[in-house]
C-alpha cells in the first residue's frame, strides 16, 4: 500500500491539465467520494497499529498534494491567459523589434548594385577635402565665377579645406591613383551652405559615376544612362539637355520620360512628363591632364546625381528634412522596401 501511495504522490507532481474538465476528472478520481484516497482511508482502517503511523503520514501527504494541485491548475487556468505563461513552453516568443534601412540607404545600395553589375567599382573619399580635389583640378580655378555654383563651407583659410561641395572630387582623387581604363562611381554625402527648407539641406547625398578609356564616346554615356534608368526606374526615355558644368564638354542634364499616367505623375513632372535626375558630360581634357591622364589617348564621361532627390521621388516623400530628422515613425515605413 506504501509503495502505491508513494507512486501516487508522484503522478500527481507530474500532472497537468488544459481545461477545467480534465481538473474535474483529475479531482473525482482522487478526492472524490468513491475516490482512491478515500478507498486508501477504508483500507487503512483495517491497518496492524504498527503500521498505521508511516501509511497514514503518506496519506495525508497524498491528500494534500491532491488537493493543492487542484488549486494550482484552477488558478492557472483562470488566469489572464494574454500574460505569459512561464512554464507553457509551447507559446510563440515575444516579438523581436526589427530595424529598418534608412531610404538613403536602399537608393544608394540599388544604384551600386545596377552599376556593380557592368563592372564600375565602388570608390570614396574623405568629406573634408583641399581645395584642388574639390575646385581647382576640376577645371574651377580660384576666382572662377562658377566656384558660386556651389556654396561652400569652409573649415579652414590658407590652405582651404572645405566641406566637399559634391562627391566629383573622388573622380580626381580616383584618376591620380589609378590608370586607365577606369570605371567607377563614388556615393558619399556631400555639403552645401544653404538655407534649410522643404526642398534644400546643408547636406545630401550624391554619387559620381567616371568612365576613362580609349575612344569612350557620348554615345556611350547616353547608353550607359538609358541602362540605369531602366534598371532603376523601369523607364528607358531619356533626353540630354546642353548645360554647362566646369568639369566637363559638352555637358548635358538628364531628364527621364516618367509618363503623365496619373495625378501624382503631373504633380511630380509639373505636366511636363519629364524629371531632371542628374549631370554628365564628357570629361573636360583639362581635368585628365590636372590628374596626369593623357587626353590624346584617353577620354572618358562622367555623371552626378542626387540620392536624396531619387529617395524622394522613388517613395513620393515631399520634405527632404525628413531623410535627416530620423523619426522611427517614418523609418518605420521603409521595412519592407526594395
Ligand atoms: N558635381 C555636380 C554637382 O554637384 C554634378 C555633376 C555634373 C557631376 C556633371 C558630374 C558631371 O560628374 O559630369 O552638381
Amino acid at each position: 500500500m506504501k509503495e502505491k501511495i508513494k507512486k501516487n504522490i508522484k503522478d500527481i507532481e507530474s500532472f497537468s491539465a488544459l481545461s477545467n474538465e480534465e481538473i474535474e476528472t483529475f479531482r473525482i478520481k482522487y478526492l472524490g467520494k468513491k475516490g482512491l484516497i478515500n478507498s486508501y482511508f477504508i483500507d487503512f482502517k483495517s491497518l496492524d497499529n504498527d503500521k498505521k503511523k508511516d501509511v497514514g503520514q503518506l496519506l495525508n501527504q497524498l491528500k494534500n498534494s491532491a488537493n493543492s494541485k487542484v488549486e494550482e491548475l484552477k488558478t492557472y487556468l483562470s488566469s489572464d491567459n494574454s500574460q505569459p505563461k512561464l512554464n507553457d513552453l509551447s507559446r510563440p516568443g515575444d516579438p523581436i523589434q526589427i530595424g529598418s534601412r534608412h531610404p538613403i540607404s536602399i537608393v544608394k545600395n540599388r544604384i551600386v548594385e545596377i552599376f556593380s553589375n557592368i563592372g564600375f567599382t565602388i570608390s570614396e573619399g574623405p568629406e573634408i577635402e583641399d581645395d584642388w580635389h574639390n575646385f581647382s583640378a576640376l577645371n574651377l580655378p580660384e576666382h572662377h565665377p562658377a566656384r558660386d555654383m556651389q556654396d561652400t563651407f569652409f573649415v579652414n583659410k590658407d590652405p582651404d579645406f572645405l566641406l566637399r561641395t559634391h562627391t566629383s572630387s573622388v573622380q580626381v582623387r580616383f584618376m591620380e591613383n589609378n590608370k586607365p581604363p577606369i570605371r567607377t562611381i563614388s556615393p558619399g554625402r556631400v555639403y552645401r551652405n544653404e538655407a534649410i527648407s522643404a526642398r534644400s539641406h546643408c547636406f545630401f547625398h550624391q554619387i559620381e559615376g567616371l568612365c576613362i578609356d580609349k575612344n569612350v564616346s557620348f554615345a556611350d554615356l547616353k547608353q550607359t544612362l538609358e541602362y540605369f534608368t531602366t534598371q532603376l526606374f523601369g523607364k528607358s526615355k531619356i533626353r540630354l539637355r546642353p548645360s554647362y558644368f566646369p568639369f566637363t564638354e559638352p555637358s548635358a542634364e538628364v531628364d527621364v520620360y516618367w509618363g503623365l499616367n496619373n495625378e501624382t505623375d503631373y504633380k511630380m513632372t509639373k505636366g511636363t512628363g519629364w524629371l531632371e535626375i542628374m549631370g554628365c558630360g564628357m570629361v573636360d581634357p583639362n581635368v585628365l591632364e590636372n590628374c596626369n591622364i593623357d587626353p590624346n589617348e584617353y577620354s572618358g564621361f562622367a555623371f552626378g546625381l542626387g540620392i536624396d532627390r531619387i529617395a524622394l521621388l522613388l517613395h513620393q516623400i515631399d520634405d527632404i528634412r525628413l531623410l535627416s530628422e530620423n523619426d522611427v515613425r517614418f523609418l518605420d515605413q521603409f521595412k519592407s522596401s526594395f
